[in-house]
């Protein structure tokens, strides 16, 4: 009888994190505002012969390289990161071999740990969520190949210093060290620009990954950037399909970079929302994190399913996160236009008074 890898049989089944899309999708991290018109004039333009020639990375690859300001030969453009994720943790996690990051955080490293039949070592963060360094540092052992942080991390909004990272890619030398910069643009002040780019000269373990999903809106197009030495990403080259980035994609690519003015704007109005979002949770006395990212994670009570349901009915979707570890009665909620951000505090406050 056929049967799959171990591990692949062991996964809990797939389930979609797409549960229903009716409502105002705050569950996802998505952008309210849509695309820059230049990305979705330059789609509308796409010839036949764009659309039925196989499509040239290469040529992306070279564009995001001078944007980012480093070499080509260390970038690799993904079907967003989660093809970014798979490629490397593949690439560097086999059996047996040890995979570390702290709890709670993106949901996508521990299954692809575990499909790989990778020890999925979990640290678990304390009640402030911060990244707990000393920990992480503890648990590194010869056997640790992969290290990720979400940086801001997600479902927290937090963000880490960049010293603190730094000393982990330093204490893992054989371990691949992944800085997933999902969030980049939205980081407030305090970390604004904030990113670990420019360290991958001096750190040969180190890896960053940002995508179009968020700040650009592109999250339909899937379109993800894996940054690393460019030694380790020639490895990961040798390994990744030719084509896993569509000619759709990579056509809007430039538009997408050079309008900087709608990523901008966007960011502003995130932040704004944001900032409208900690108010409300201020007042009603529920205990919210500071986000440095597109959404708000916030502590709503006991019922958070309740909450969200609240809320559904109301027709806005938000992600109840209640059962990941360390999060007892959270839920997520992105940030929606100026317009939209009404309604949903409006909402919130109707469904949080509901609880009590
Ligand atoms: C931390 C983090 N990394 C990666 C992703 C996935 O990004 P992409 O759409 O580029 O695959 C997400 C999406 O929510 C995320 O929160």
């Amino acid at each position: 009888m056929l049967t799959p890898r171990a591990p692949i049989a062991g996964l809990d089944p797939y389930r979609s994190p797409i549960v229903s899309r009716g409502g105002l999708g705050l569950d996802l991290n998505e952008s309210m505002a849509g695309c820059s018109p230049r990305v979705l004039a330059r789609l509308r333009s796409l010839s036949a012969a764009e659309v039925s020639m196989y499509p040239q990375r290469e040529v992306g690859e070279r564009l995001i390289a001078n944007f980012l300001r480093i070499a080509p030969e260390q970038v690799l453009l993904t079907n967003g990161i989660d093809e970014a994720l798979s490629l490397l943790f593949t690439s560097y996690l086999g059996a047996g071999d040890e995979l570390l990051f702290a709890d709670p955080t993106f949901v996508m490293y521990p299954m692809l740990g575990q499909a790989l039949g990778a020890q999925v070592v979990r640290v678990q963060s304390g009640e402030d969520l911060a990244l707990p360094v000393a920990d992480l540092l503890a648990r590194i052992s010869p056997r640790t190949r992969v290290i990720a942080i979400a940086n801001p991390n997600n479902p927290t909004g937090l963000a880490a210093p960049r010293a603190d990272l730094l000393r982990i890619a330093e204490a893992a030398p054989d371990a691949a060290v992944l800085i997933d910069e999902a969030y980049f643009e939205f980081q407030g002040e305090e970390f604004c620009g904030e990113t670990l780019i420019p360290d991958l000269a001096l750190y040969p373990n180190l890896f960053v990954a940002r995508t179009f999903s968020k700040a650009y809106g592109l999250a339909g197009l899937r379109l993800g950037v894996l940054t690393g030495a460019a030694e380790q990403i020639g490895y990961l080259r040798r390994f990744g399909l030719p084509f896993n980035v569509n000619a759709a994609a990579l056509a809007c690519m430039e538009e997408a970079l050079a309008d900087q003015a709608f990523v901008r704007d966007h960011v502003a109005q995130v932040k704004e929302g944001r900032e409208r979002l900690a108010q409300l949770f201020n007042e009603l006395g529920l205990r919210f994190w500071p986000s440095q990212t597109n959404f708000v994670f916030v502590r709503v009570g006991a019922s958070a399913q309740t909450f969200v349901e609240s809320m559904k009915r109301r027709g806005i979707l938000v992600r109840d996160l209640s059962a990941s570890p360390g999060c007892d009665g959270c839920v997520r909620i992105s940030v929606g236009t100026p317009r939209q951000m009404d309604g949903v505090l409006q909402a919130i406050r109707e469904a949080a008074e509901s609880q009590v």
